[in-house]
């Protein structure tokens, strides 16, 4: 991952560009995104996957610059609102290329997919389908898939777990509700559906359950086949590809996942009779997770009974990851080597609040204190796409870096852009 290895002129550096050098120039906290870093991973997947489409799970980071890397290297895109949509459209990524997810998509959401002409718009519910198919318009025609519930369980946390029938996405492939939602697509005739799509869950580092995914969604596809005598021409696998967020944590094999899953792909509908659909899937977190740091500079250092808590400039504002969800980093000094022995510490952020921890029980140098420069790796998933704000402190930077360059892609949200929205007394 960036910022763990790499070094310029004797410094930890990513992109050539040491980061002590990054945080001097556009401040602290600074999310730095390795643009190498994320063109690799999208080709670790072209290759893997290379009779597949690949879509970026946009929800794990978007800025215009990054969907058109992604774009250039072949992907397509996963959005999940107008919002990140337009962002994708206006930085070059071609709409047939790109796939509509949501719960609860709005007016808004359908409208602009519809507009600019989206290549697949996912249903999730039952209700949605004659709302899109009226949307649609008499002169006009929507490929779509059905969002199953496969029935697999998986992912890093609870709150990421989708593959379940207790949670509120997609029909549930054991109760009839996503057979039932397939043959009231089929009655729309401006609708077109294309295949299913499944998401299992986050953080999965285990190709287990993907197999198991395969053999019940192509169960599925031998039913409808049975009832429509229709055979689907595309299977949506989602993404939730997990990555080694600390050193020596497992991380999911992509090459394994694509050999795997392809076998199993081919097994499965050859039992079953059917040819082997056109495979999607969707990484968001392994591409862009292990692309970025965040830096952040140490603003006190309180020495407790229990705990030494080492306090930094961010914190759930820019990452909600440790509170919502219990995630782990190793954030490391950089800038000048500790010179007192390694202790246990707290690294918090500034929020008010106690819950507000970003690293709890991490090795640093002993001697940490104000001033110091901290980097954390493995920050550029869900970090700034899930950034609030709280405490009026503004959203960090984006700064991408690449061979030896570092240039601004996102701006620090200023108080001017915090008083610009409150417009009324
Ligand atoms: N496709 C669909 C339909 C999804 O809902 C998601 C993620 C993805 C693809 C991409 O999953 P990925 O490859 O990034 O795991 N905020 C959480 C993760 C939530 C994931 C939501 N859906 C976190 O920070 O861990």
């Amino acid at each position: 991952p960036a910022g763990t290895t790499e070094r310029t002129r004797g410094e930890p550096a990513v992109g050539g560009v040491p980061l002590t050098e990054v945080a001097s120039r556009f401040g602290t906290p600074v999310y730095v995104l390795d643009e190498q870093e994320v063109r690799n991973r999208c080709r670790t997947y072209r290759l893997a996957f290379p009779d597949a489409d690949v879509r970026y799970a946009a929800k794990a980071f978007l800025c215009r610059a990054m969907a058109h890397w992604v774009a250039e290297e072949g992907l397509g895109m996963d959005v999940c609102s107008a919002g990140e949509l337009e962002v994708a459209v206006a930085a070059g990524v071609p709409p047939e290329r790109i796939v509509l997810h949501g719960n609860a998509k709005s007016p808004a959401d359908l409208d602009a997919a519809l507009r600019l002409g989206v290549g697949r718009i996912v249903i999730d519910s039952p209700s949605e389908i004659a709302r899109l198919a009226a949307a649609v318009g008499p002169e006009g025609r929507q490929k779509v898939m059905v969002r199953v519930v496969p029935g697999v369980g998986a992912g890093g946390h609870e709150k990421i777990r989708t593959g379940t029938d207790d949670q509120k996405f997609g029909l549930s492939l054991t109760d009839g509700h996503a057979q039932h939602a397939v043959a009231r697509i089929l009655d729309q005739p401006r609708l077109t559906l294309t295949g299913l799509h499944c998401h299992l869950g986050s953080q999965i580092t285990t190709v287990k359950p993907y197999l198991a995914a395969v053999r019940r969604m192509v169960g599925l596809m031998a039913r409808i086949r049975e009832q429509h005598g229709l055979v689907l021409p595309e299977l949506d696998l989602g993404g939730g590809h997990g990555i080694a967020y600390r050193p020596g944590e497992a991380a999911l094999d992509v090459t394994a996942l694509a050999r795997r899953v392809r076998a199993e792909l081919a097994g499965s509908c050859a039992a079953a009779g059917l040819p082997v659909p056109r495979l999607i899937i969707e990484p968001g977190r392994a591409i862009a997770g292990p692309a970025g740091v965040v830096l952040y500079r140490v603003l006190a250092v309180k020495r407790t009974a229990g705990t030494v808590f080492v306090a930094v400039d961010g914190g759930m504002s820019d990452n909600p990851r440790p509170a919502l969800y219990g995630a782990r980093y190793a954030p490391r000094l950089v800038g000048r080597a500790g010179a007192a022995d390694p202790a246990l510490m707290t690294v918090v952020g500034r929020h008010c609040e106690a819950g507000d921890v970003l690293a709890p029980d991490v090795v640093l140098p002993g001697d940490v204190h104000p001033g110091d420069l901290l980097a954390v790796p493995v920050a550029g998933a869900y970090h700034l796409s899930m950034a609030s704000g709280y405490n009026m402190v503004g959203r960090p930077p984006v700064v991408a870096v690449h061979e030896g360059r570092a240039r601004l892609l996102v701006r620090r949200e200023s108080l001017d852009d915090i008083r610009g929205r409150d417009v009324g007394l």
